[in-house]
């Protein structure tokens, strides 16, 4: 998609801003691993242009993980004037849509309007399954709220909210997953903290380490087992063309029972691939915490 002129302005400048507060000395240290897994996801234009999306998915440790994280992209990213060069994120809409000018920076800044608490059959995941099927870039936070303490461990890693499970099993496409562990941004924006509210605690000397990991085929095959296990009736002996007792209300009654079957069925996927990315992201949150070793 091509962007409005709103939106490239708003882009650039927020990427810029991101780059330069990391580069500038603000905070002592910055550890990147693994960014060429991004990048390279994001490059695979012919996977893309076929209509296959890329998710991240990262912990959530501070209210400026986004967009500061995206100021380690190359400046490419944010001058380009298509929208895949840069993310899509859901945004609380109590927290970011609040007032008419808010609302429109965050839309041209690429967010998408979200209410927590209305579950994952709302308009916003919707759209987030359209633009996976354009081949666009989506961004999660999928414990849907700041959890702090997984800045030191993983065991503070806060519980998988199922968006993300139905993106997975709805998107045409299997897209690309890159897990995505922070840490060192809960310095910067402690919760809570006093006034003034919205400046970065640099005077904390935060240290922010951001890694990567690879996409694991590993998704794409959890996801299709999941698939074809929903596809497959369970009682092989109630389906189509077999004789049901008790005339027209027992057939509804029947009907009832199947759909009732089928969305417990789609309940328990949606959650064993939102598991599976979790396990991935704690995984990873191993790794750059160096709790193996
Ligand atoms: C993207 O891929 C193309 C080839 O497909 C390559 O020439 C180019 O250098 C890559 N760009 C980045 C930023 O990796
Ligand atoms: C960050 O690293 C610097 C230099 O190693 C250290 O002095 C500082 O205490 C660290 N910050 C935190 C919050 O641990």
């Amino acid at each position: 998609m091509r962007r409005s002129l709103t939106s490239a302005i708003t882009i650039s400048s927020i990427g810029l801003i991101c780059k330069s507060f990391l580069n500038l000395g603000f905070v002592p240290s910055i550890r990147i691993e693994g960014l060429h897994h991004l990048l390279d996801a994001l490059n695979d234009t012919k996977r893309r242009n076929a209509g296959a999306g890329v998710i991240t998915v990262s912990n959530h440790i501070s209210v400026l993980d986004e967009p500061l994280t995206w100021g380690i992209l190359p400046s490419s990213h944010y001058f380009s004037r298509d929208t895949k060069s840069m993310r899509w994120a859901l945004g609380a809409s109590d927290i970011m849509f609040t007032n008419p000018v808010l609302s429109e920076f965050f839309r041209a800044g690429q967010v998408i309007e979200t209410f927590r608490g209305r579950g994952i059959y709302q308009p916003a995941v919707n759209d987030a399954i359209s633009l996976l099927n354009s081949g666009e870039w989506i961004h999660l936070f999928p414990e849907s709220k700041v959890f702090q303490e997984s800045s030191k461990s993983t065991t503070g890693l806060g519980p998988f909210k199922w968006g993300i499970g139905r993106m997975l099993m709805e998107a045409r496409h299997p897209p690309t997953i890159i897990p995505i562990y922070l840490t060192g941004f809960d310095e910067l924006m402690p919760e809570p903290r006093p006034s003034p509210k919205f400046v970065p605690r640099i005077w904390n000397s935060p240290n922010l380490t951001i890694t990567f990991g690879p996409h694991s085929p590993q998704f794409t095959e959890t996801i299709r087992k999941a698939m074809l296990g929903l596809r497959e009736p369970r009682h092989p002996s109630v389906g189509l063309g077999s004789p049901v007792k008790g005339g027209v209300d027992g057939e509804r009654a029947q009907d009832e029972v199947e759909v009732e079957r089928e969305r417990e069925e789609s309940d328990r996927l949606r959650s064993l691939i939102t598991d599976e990315i979790r396990k991935a992201v704690i995984q990873l949150g191993k790794r750059a915490l160096r709790e193996d070793s």
